[in-house]
């Protein structure tokens, strides 16, 4: 009776027998070219379960992707969303579920989002955040902790958040009475990520003085978007990522510094890594191809639509930042997805301070940056992986899980046509928000399939999205090699007292 019981379920319906351990399917991508960061060739690539089984010529599988004329790339890392975020007395209206299917179309397959704390600290947020992107990721996702003020709760909650696989803090240096650390804070906690092994990140902007400027231009009666751009000069950018460099450094650790959008910020990166100090910069698609006179825009709403910080920069400073991608000293192409809808930017109408600050760009990031950097020859398809995917996997310490083509890996690829066109439009978008930052720009290159831990989750065309729930959480360790190495160097060359016996010392005093 009781294996019968076991065997029929309620109303006498049949139960599965448990099963033989399932063969995982396999299959092979054929005919394409995979294109590394570090080189380019021909080879199949053999997918069982998850991961990538083998690389080679004529595997065979059960089933087979047609990549011919195509090239298969690590699937991109957006390393900067605000899915879902609250901010400046709204939420950001792009979902987990709209914002990962965008990504996904898009081909981009992990995203790593910025944990917010609230009144009740880190681990009660990065619950909340758990919770949202659970049920609704369809694309692979991970998480950065901010560093919003110091307390011994901040530096006892650290520790727990690294446990908790998130191995970078970010610091805002603006959002003066919001979100905005001092130098004594931010000193504070960069110590706290050296002892932990993790990696700040910075929003470089001086604060004090943003604030200043936007009271000044508000008392002056420039109360449009424009006013936006004027408040935050590039000069403020730069200072605060000189500044951000210095204490990172004084404190031992590396940095690495959030949507550089200027020659200032650039100049300071570059100026730091030629001193052999570890920092990072990460210019955004948006500052690579939108410029200031956005904000000039007549339509009111046009230019509310834009309003991000740092704000789209004079034209020249996009040559500076294209410079350093291919030059090495800007290592990270990412958005800063922070999508609010017309309506919510419309707070703003006659004080430029209250227009929620962000733009969208995860569905576009991968076909822009083709379309102005590879096509134009400004980067090479190589360095066009590194910048999306590999250079970002490896400095989050989830390389060579993620950002590669290498057996063992996660099978995250895309199979990109460079022969696929289409026009941006905020009417055929996969984002929930009713326009789109880079409406009109002809692009060639697009995702034929993107790959998902094996998983085809999205083909060319397909409008249905991937099953919401499917995204898994990537826990990220710190990093021992880089703060041994600093601490260690750091020990070395510490200050130290001289000793002086009596002989040396002045007589009588
Ligand atoms: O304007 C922006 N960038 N909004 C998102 C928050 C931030 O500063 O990254
Ligand atoms: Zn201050
Ligand atoms: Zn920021
Ligand atoms: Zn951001």
């Amino acid at each position: 009776w009781a294996r019968l019981s076991r065997r029929v379920g309620a109303k006498g319906t049949p139960v599965a027998r448990p099963r033989e351990k399932e063969k995982t399917m396999s299959t092979v991508i054929k005919g394409g070219t995979i294109v590394a960061a570090d080189r380019t060739y021909e080879a199949d690539i053999l997918i069982e379960g998850e991961t990538i089984a083998a690389i080679g010529k004529d595997l065979k599988g059960d089933k087979t992707l047609d990549a011919e004329g195509a090239l298969i790339m690590p699937g991109g890392i957006d390393p900067h969303t605000h899915l879902e975020m609250p901010f400046m007395g709204t939420t950001a209206a792009e979902t987990w579920e709209s914002g990962t299917f965008a990504a996904l179309s898009g081909g981009t397959t992990l995203v790593v989002d910025f944990v917010i704390p609230g009144p009740d600290g880190m681990l009660a947020a990065l619950e909340d955040w758990h919770g949202k992107a659970k049920r609704q990721a369809s694309a692979d996702y991970s998480f950065h902790m901010c560093v919003t003020g110091w307390s011994k709760q901040h530096f006892d909650e650290m520790e727990k958040v690294v446990a908790r696989g998130i191995n970078t803090f970010k610091h805002f240096m603006a959002y003066k009475g919001a979100l905005m650390v001092n130098d004594d804070e931010m000193f504070a906690s960069f110590q706290r990520c050296a002892a932990l092994g993790a990696l700040p990140l910075v929003h470089a902007e001086n604060g004090d003085l943003v604030a200043a400027l936007q009271q000044k231009y508000l008392a002056e009666g420039l109360t449009g978007p424009e006013g936006h751009a004027y408040s935050r000069p590039p000069e403020v950018e730069g200072e605060a990522t000189n500044r951000a460099i210095m204490i990172a450094d004084a404190a031992g650790v590396p940095v690495y510094i959030v949507h550089t959008s200027s020659e200032q910020a650039h100049e300071a990166i570059r100026r730091a890594r030629q001193k052999g100090i570890r920092v990072f910069g990460e210019p955004l698609i948006q500052h690579l191809t939108l410029d200031e006179t956005e904000y000039f825009n007549r339509q009111w709403d046009h230019a509310a639509q834009r309003v991000m910080s740092p704000p789209f920069r004079d034209k020249s400073h996009q040559d500076s930042l294209w410079a350093g991608l291919s030059a090495g000293s800007l290592q990270v192409v990412a958005t800063d997805h922070c999508a609010f809808t017309t309506e919510q930017k419309r707070v703003g109408v006659g004080n430029f301070t209250k227009i929620p600050n962000g733009t969208g760009g995860l569905e576009d990031r991968m076909p822009v940056l083709w379309a102005k950097g590879v096509e134009t020859g400004r980067l090479t398809p190589n360095e066009f992986v590194a910048v999306t995917s590999t250079n970002i996997a490896q400095i989050l310490n989830i390389y060579p899980q993620k950002g590669a083509i290498l057996p063992g890996s996660d099978a995250d690829m895309v199979v990109w046509d460079p022969k696929l066109s289409k026009t941006i439009s905020a009417a055929t978008q996969k984002s929930i928000i009713d326009y789109n930052v880079f409406e009109g720009f002809k692009v060639s290159g697009l995702p034929r399939y993107t790959l998902s831990r094996g998983e085809v989750v999205w083909s060319e065309g397909q409008n249905s999205q991937p099953r919401p729930g499917r995204g898994k959480l990537v826990e990220r360790r710190p990093f021992p090699a880089v703060s041994k190495a600093l601490s260690q160097w750091k020990e070395l060359t510490a200050p130290r007292a001289v000793t002086r016996s009596a002989e040396h010392m002045p007589i009588g005093v």
